[in-house]
């Protein structure tokens, strides 16, 4: 046995807390890595990395769904929650990944998408083949049609993926019948939350997933589960606004009763030890928030502000000190992003002349895309020497950062991928409005010249999303060879972050410059990001990295440094 005093035991308690300061790092399984050559990503493509992720260094990984699915939303329409894609393996593939990562020291985070079933779920297709008013329907939320022979749906609601958010069946007998609610693409049947069976099945899936091994949830719009089916919309324009909305009252987001939904999700995930985590995906009114983010909830909701600012430094500002405040009231820990599976990448969206992804869910970037997603309009060297600059001061921050698979690479979005290539719901509902979220779900560049196969060594033989020929230049094997490479800059900050940090505070320090934020981190830890162009001097000490070359105690342009003071 060990005298050190300096070894402290991961006890239970402890390792409670892990996921307070945990560098999450988000996969999309069908673009990560396929091992058997079918063109998707797989469970054991995710095995087979599991060096590069502990290199990497980050503390846990979060799965987008890789359960069955017909991929009408890229998974976010599940078959059934309590497998996995025959396409993507096994559930023994599952448990051997998760064992790899957790032998790692590497935590799993799961999806679960309780909003809405896929309407190939045993219990959508039992729904169907039953008669209205059955307990099979009353599952979901349908409704009879207006007008003389129910020809017209229930209310005129659309869905968010475009065109309206009812459908109508065919009864069982072939005549056409009643109407079902989905709030995303018609392959999506809401379910409803007002049945106790629903949060019975849920709660096993809970169960189902901790029992093997993750080690927490992220929820799918968290915010949605709860509706008032018979209400009146104020404004059909304020139908997908929840940030509208401060009052809980609007009939389909952010509804006070949603939380009695996760304070009995919360005891399950207390009968483990150590508890089960989740965070929330809520886009609701910042002042909302830490409802879903309370320690009797989910414990954590993401906090897209910062992927929804511009690369501007008071507006950074005001968000951190905000969502720290927020959090510290709550007794949760900070939520930060840049990037996922829904966004124009922020290299990409920081490159782009406007530089910045306002306008809610980086409408710069859909902009680029709708018109065409010229890459030559993307002054790319740019946009990766901002987004480094922003991921620098972002993983200095108390709190979770969560990042996304191929931004470590400093991966650009694909603009321009051919119409008959595409997969995403919003873009065939919503032609002309919307492109969709294909351009960040390409599979990744492990390999810039493989031996076997044409997509840079994601499998053998191709991918399910084209690749661009340029992703060569952003092959993990190239940087991984390269010491001043994207991927290097990561691994440097994420070991460096475990080695500093501390209590989850930090002191903001006076700068006289407006495009400069500059703070300190217990233990002497200074953070400064300058948003300007122009060089600004820095503190003494010894620079631990930065984002961009640091010269004659200057600090570039566009970029974050780390500084240890000196005593
Ligand atoms: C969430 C997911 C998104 C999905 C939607 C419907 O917003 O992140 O990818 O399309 O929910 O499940």
């Amino acid at each position: 046995m060990s005298n050190r005093a300096d070894i402290v035991p991961v006890t239970a308690e402890h390792d409670a807390e892990w996921w307070r300061q945990a560098a999450v790092y988000q996969i999309y399984p069908r673009s990560f890595s396929d091992s058997n050559g079918d063109g998707l990503g797989d469970l054991k493509g995710i095995t087979s990395k599991v060096p590069y992720l502990k290199e990497l260094g980050i503390d846990a990984v979060w799965l987008s769904p890789f359960y069955p699915s017909a991929l009408a939303d890229g998974g976010y329409d599940v078959d059934d929650y309590r497998n996995v894609d025959p396409r993507l393996g096994t559930l023994e593939d599952f448990d051997e990944m998760a064992a790899a990562l957790h032998a790692a020291g590497i935590k799993v985070i799961v999806d679960i998408v309780p909003n809405h079933t896929s309407n190939r779920h045993v219990w959508f297709q039992e729904a169907l083949a039953s008669p209205k008013g059955s307990p099979a329907r009353a599952r979901y939320i349908f409704r009879d049609g207006l007008g003389e022979n129910g020809e017209l749906p229930p209310n005129d609601w659309t869905s968010i993926f475009g065109g309206p958010a009812w459908e109508r069946i065919t009864e069982p007998d072939g005549t056409p019948g009643q109407w079902y609610f989905h709030l995303f693409a018609k392959e999506q049947p809401d379910l409803d939350w007002d049945n106790p069976e629903v949060h019975e099945d849920f709660i096993k899936t809970l169960r189902f997933w901790s029992d093997r091994g993750a080690d927490g949830f992220r929820v799918d719009v968290a915010h949605a589960l709860k509706k008032d089916m018979d209400a009146e919309l104020p404004n059909l324009e304020h139908l997908h606004r929840a940030d509208l909305f401060r009052n809980g009252e609007h009939p389909l987001w952010d509804r006070d009763e949603v939380h009695t939904v996760y304070s009995e999700w919360r005891k399950v995930f207390n009968e483990y030890n150590p508890p089960r985590t989740a965070v929330a995906e809520a886009w609701v009114h910042a002042d909302r928030r830490a409802r879903y983010a309370s320690p009797e909830g989910l414990g954590q909701a993401f906090n897209f502000d910062l992927l929804q600012a511009d690369f501007d430094a008071e507006q950074f500002r005001e968000i951190i000190a905000k969502n720290l405040a927020e959090a510290a009231a709550t007794g949760a820990s900070s939520t930060w992003v840049f990037s996922n599976h829904d966004v124009v990448r922020h290299a990409t969206r920081y490159g782009l002349p406007k530089g910045g992804g306002r306008r809610g869910h980086g409408q710069d970037g859909v902009d680029w895309l709708l018109e065409g997603g010229d890459p030559s309009q993307v002054d790319a060297e740019r946009g990766l020497r901002r987004a480094k600059a922003a991921t620098l001061l972002m993983l200095a921050l108390p709190g979770s950062a969560y990042l996304y698979q191929g931004e470590e690479l400093g991966l650009q979005e694909v603009g321009q991928i051919a119409d008959e290539d595409r997969q995403d719901p919003t873009f065939f509902r919503n032609r002309g409005v919307e492109v969709g979220r294909d351009g960040c779900r390409v599979p990744l560049p492990w390999d810039a010249a493989p031996a076997e196969g044409s997509s840079f060594g994601f499998g053998s033989n191709g991918s399910h999303l084209p690749q661009p020929a340029w992703f060569a230049d952003y092959a993990e094997n190239v940087q991984e060879k390269d010491p001043g490479s994207t991927l290097a800059f990561y691994r440097r900050a994420l070991a460096l972050r475990h080695e500093l940090q501390g209590a989850e505070s930090l002191g903001w320090q006076d700068s006289s410059d407006d495009d400069v934020l500059h703070f300190v981190r217990p233990g002497g830890w200074h953070v400064v990001a300058n948003f300007g162009t122009a060089p600004v001097v820095l503190p003494e000490g010894e620079v631990l990295i930065a984002s961009a070359e640091v010269d004659g105690g200057k600090l570039p342009g566009e970029a974050t440094v780390w500084i240890r003071a000196q005593h």
